[in-house]
């Protein structure tokens, strides 16, 4: 005979309660870059967009940045740690394999005994953990679910090689995901291809003896372009389509921060109007991967751009190569 197995409902629908974000404090500009690598304020601004970027000093750590990023949310979605039933940390830069850092995140942030665990999905890593706290919140196997996307890409950055050491940069955003009775968090569209995983990619494993130096970033940048401003723009329209939308009906457009001219492109091919407000946070932030839409979100709250009740496409993409990508209601 066999056993009926029980299985309690879920909330009808998830929603962003908060929105929280850490930038550290130090801020290179492209002069100081430039003392680093052969280039100039110049072409860094016209081929990516980036003027400025955040490096993490030495206390500004995975745990730290996290903390204060997710206290932030917690705080402005009304839930204590007590609430939370599930933390997610999206990261490529917590240097420890394994434990997790999720775990320690949740026991500082007093949530101490809820599932948590880390993901690597790069810099669509944030979207990711988005689509998993939503169906996490609508299957019931959480109530309020904690989204951390945090980096310290400086960690892993040749900061003297000239096709890497001006994009990346350090900092940390969360959200709090929690039970809703309208969808505000749109299906996600994701995909993967580990035919390019050579195209963005750690130099070595850990454990190599041959070479003493760490690894760090190598990345075929024309490759990752292409990729992003072709075949994941294209991905764009579906997350629209899927989410039953029209562009027109977008207050804000918050891709993953990487490029200005991937940003132009993904436009383009959404054929964007002019109503919607398009993040360009790279200018300040340089790219943070895994933490870079809810930096931009932030910024765009502080500068009265985005307000809550907004409809926005946010879209993730990176190494693995990974993509991901969803309309949400901001909180
Ligand atoms: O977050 C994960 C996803 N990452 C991305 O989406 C990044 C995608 N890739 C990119 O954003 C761009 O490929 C880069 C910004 C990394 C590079 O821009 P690019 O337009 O693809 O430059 P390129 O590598 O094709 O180089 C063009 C020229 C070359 O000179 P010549 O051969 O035309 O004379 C390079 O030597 O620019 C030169 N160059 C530089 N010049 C000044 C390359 N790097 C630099 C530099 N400063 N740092």
């Amino acid at each position: 005979m066999s056993a009926t197995i029980q299985s309690p409902p879920g909330a009808p629908f998830s929603r962003i309660m908060g929105i929280g974000s850490y930038r550290p404090v130090r801020v290179v500009d492209n002069a100081e870059m430039c003392t680093m690598i052969e280039s100039s304020d110049e072409w860094i601004v016209q081929r990516t967009g980036i003027s400025e970027r955040r490096w993490a000093g030495e206390d500004e750590t995975i745990h730290y940045m996290s903390v204060q990023a997710a206290r932030q949310a917690m705080e402005r979605g009304g839930v204590t740690g007590e609430d939370i039933d599930c933390v997610i940390v999206a990261t490529v830069t917590h240097m420890t394999q394994f434990p997790a850092i999720a775990p320690q995140i949740a026991l500082e942030l007093g949530a101490q005994g809820a599932p948590a665990y880390d993901i690597s999905a790069a810099c669509a890593g944030f979207c990711v953990g988005l689509a998993q706290a939503d169906a996490l919140v609508r299957s019931g196997a959480a109530t309020n679910v904690l989204v951390i996307g945090v980096e310290r890409l400086t960690d892993i950055t040749n900061l003297t090689d000239r096709s890497t050491a001006f994009l990346f940069a350090d900092g940390a955003g969360a959200a709090v995901v929690g039970p809703s009775d309208e969808p505000k968090i749109g299906p996600v569209v994701w995909g993967a291809d580990g035919a390019a995983a050579d195209v963005l990619k750690m130099t070595r494993m850990w454990d190599d003896e041959t070479n003493e130096e760490k690894p760090t970033v190598y990345m075929e940048g024309q490759a990752v372009f292409k990729w992003a401003s072709q075949t994941v723009a294209r991905k764009t329209t579906e997350m629209l389509d899927k989410a039953g939308l029209k562009v027109e009906d977008l207050d804000l457009f918050v891709p993953h921060q990487a490029n200005n001219r991937i940003i132009d492109a993904m436009m383009r091919t959404l054929r964007m109007p002019e109503s919607v407000t398009v993040a360009r946070d790279i200018k300040r932030q340089g790219n943070t991967s895994a933490a870079s839409i809810p930096l931009a979100i932030e910024t765009l709250y502080e500068e009265g751009l985005a307000k809550s009740g907004q409809t926005a496409l946010i879209v993730g993409f990176g190494g693995g190569l990974i993509f991901a990508g969803q309309v949400i209601v901001l909180p």
